[in-house]
């Protein structure tokens, strides 16, 4: 009999629930399929019943995704869970995850309600989610902060109830790891039939701890389960990220005792599509996806590492997707090299016309610039997805001037419903001038909130990335676009912005 530990993704729910870090039905599905490349074990694709692009994301990839469990939260009410069962219909696993929160502060200055009244909210949702469903969870939302003999009392009735899986959450991520590792032991060993359950962790990073509190709660508390997200995405400073809590039960084996279902070579890619999805750019020194973390600066290192690699690396880069002989594409590389290396990447275009407008769009960039890595690839992928929708704005192209002591100017070709569309304006600096020729010509009125470049690899050769996540009528969108001339790649991201302003397939409302 193995010990296995199940690994919960939330990156597309609670993960999204970071401000800013909204996406498309289409992303949600990219995503799901490289977390179903990772052999993630569960999927948790979104809140069904928080608006119709919510519930139609769920069902895409309940519809899509046939290895890995799909499930939907809800809140503990019949009309929550039931939409979340019609948006799982197609799943081949179905998961309901349904959540009332159980701390006394929750209890009665957000929900007005008595614990009374909350215990019997519980129970009957899980009963009735078990008759559309047999997979249910059931998380005590700020359940760290619950009273312990109130939480033993609802958490002994949602298992009578049939509740098979019991998430603990540390909502607002003030637990340290061994009073909550402590926590879950003692609520395991008090809550009467707690093995008819697996147990699962839930921890947010308000003091950096996510992780380290995930970890205790599995060794220390015996859970067998861990809600994780990529990069750590979500929510003030995040949830436990996935890739550190894995990598650290998978290098640590020897102390944990676990199995683990993921691949970890996807891991990379998985943490580079979440990042240019969300704009969200990760930070060099980031364990495990970071840039920097198996790079070798100092000399004493580099040594150490050339004479034997162990002694200064406790992980192989290989193993999270990092290629080890990294061969450089370039214009001479041929549509089978490409196709190879898009394998590697774990990146699987849905049809041969979408491998043959990325293949396109490769010989183009690899005349402008002699090597290709990796990272251009990935960026050249994600561009190729989003002109596989119908968009209303395209860009055709740009000249701009900037002179010290002159003005700016931009000129802009772009297509507004297919018609050629001509505009200039002048601005602070070349980006400026060149986004405000589009805005004349589209009037958005949207609000700029961020506006980042980031260099996708190491030189001034290297093309620019540059995300953009504006602001309309509540809603919050991200584009991003790349080129190695950074003015273009800033105009395709301001294109990419309001083509997601503009499509109605966009989710509308954050979670409720
Ligand atoms: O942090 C939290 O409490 C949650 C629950 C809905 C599981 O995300
Ligand atoms: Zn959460």
């Amino acid at each position: 009999m193995t010990d296995k530990l199940i690994i919960f993704d939330t990156t597309l729910r609670d993960g999204e629930q970071s401000p800013g870090a909204s996406m498309t039905r289409d992303e949600k599905l990219r995503i799901a399929r490289q977390l179903e490349r990772l052999k993630v074990d569960v999927i948790e694709a979104g809140f069904a019943a928080s608006s119709n692009g919510d519930f139609e994301a769920v069902q895409l990839i309940a519809n899509n995704i046939k290895d890995s469990t799909v499930c939907s939260l809800s809140r503990a009410n019949d009309r929550d869970i039931a939409r979340a069962a019609e948006a799982l219909k197609g799943a081949n696993r179905a998961r309901i995850h349904t959540f009332i929160a159980t701390s006394p502060l929750h209890m009665e200055k957000k929900l007005r309600m008595t614990p009374e009244q909350v215990l019997e909210q519980a129970k009957q949702s899980v009963r009735f989610a078990r008759n559309l469903v047999a997979d249910i969870e059931f998380s005590p939302e700020d359940g760290y902060r619950s009273d312990v003999d109130f939480l033993c009392r609802v958490l002994e009735a949602v298992i009578k109830e049939g509740a098979t899986t019991l998430n603990i959450p540390d909502t607002v991520g003030y637990a340290v790891p061994e009073l909550y590792g402590n926590f879950i032991k003692t609520l395991r060993e008090r809550v009467p039939n707690s093995d008819k359950a697996i147990w699962s962790v839930h921890c947010h990073n308000d003091l950096g701890m996510a992780v380290a509190n995930s970890l205790a709660g599995v060794k220390i508390g015996g859970a067998r389960q861990i809600e994780c997200t990529i990069n750590g995405l979500g929510e003030r400073a995040g949830n436990c990220s996935l890739e550190e809590v894995v990598m650290a039960v998978k290098t640590r084996k020897d102390y944990f005792g676990l199995e683990l279902g993921i691949d970890t070579t996807h891991i990379l890619a998985a943490s580079r599509m979440v990042s240019q999805t969300t704009g969200f750019v990760v930070q060099p020194n980031k364990a495990v996806v970071g840039a920097n973390a198996f790079a070798h600066a100092s000399g004493i290192h580099q040594d150490g590492v050339l004479k034997a690699r162990d002694t200064y690396e406790i992980m192989r880069a290989e193993d999270v997707g990092w290629s080890a002989n990294k061969i450089v594409l370039g214009k001479l590389s041929g549509r089978n090299a490409f196709k190879q290396r898009l394998q590697e990447l774990g990146v699987s275009l849905d049809s041969e016309t979408e491998l043959n407008n990325a293949f396109a769009r490769f010989k183009e960039l690899a005349d402008r610039k002699s090597e290709i890595f990796d990272e251009d690839i990935l960026a050249l992928v994600s561009d190729e997805s989003a002109a596989g929708e119908q968009e209303e704005y395209g860009f055709v192209s740009l000249s701009q001037t900037s002179e010290t002591g002159e003005q700016p100017k931009a000129s802009i070709v772009i297509t507004v419903a297919g018609t050629e569309k001509r505009s200039s304006a002048t601005g602070n600096g070349p980006v400026d001038a060149s986004l405000k020729a589009i805005e004349s010509l589209v009037q958005s009125g949207a609000e700029m909130v961020l506006y980042s470049v980031n260099a996708i690899s190491g030189s001034t050769e290297s093309q620019g990335e540059v995300t953009v996540r504006l602001q309309n009528s509540g809603r919050v969108v991200n584009g991003v676009g790349a080129d190695p001339d950074i003015v273009v790649a800033s105009a395709k991201a301001y294109l990419s912005a309001l083509n997601k302003l503009h499509s109605k397939s966009e989710r509308v409302a954050a979670q409720g």
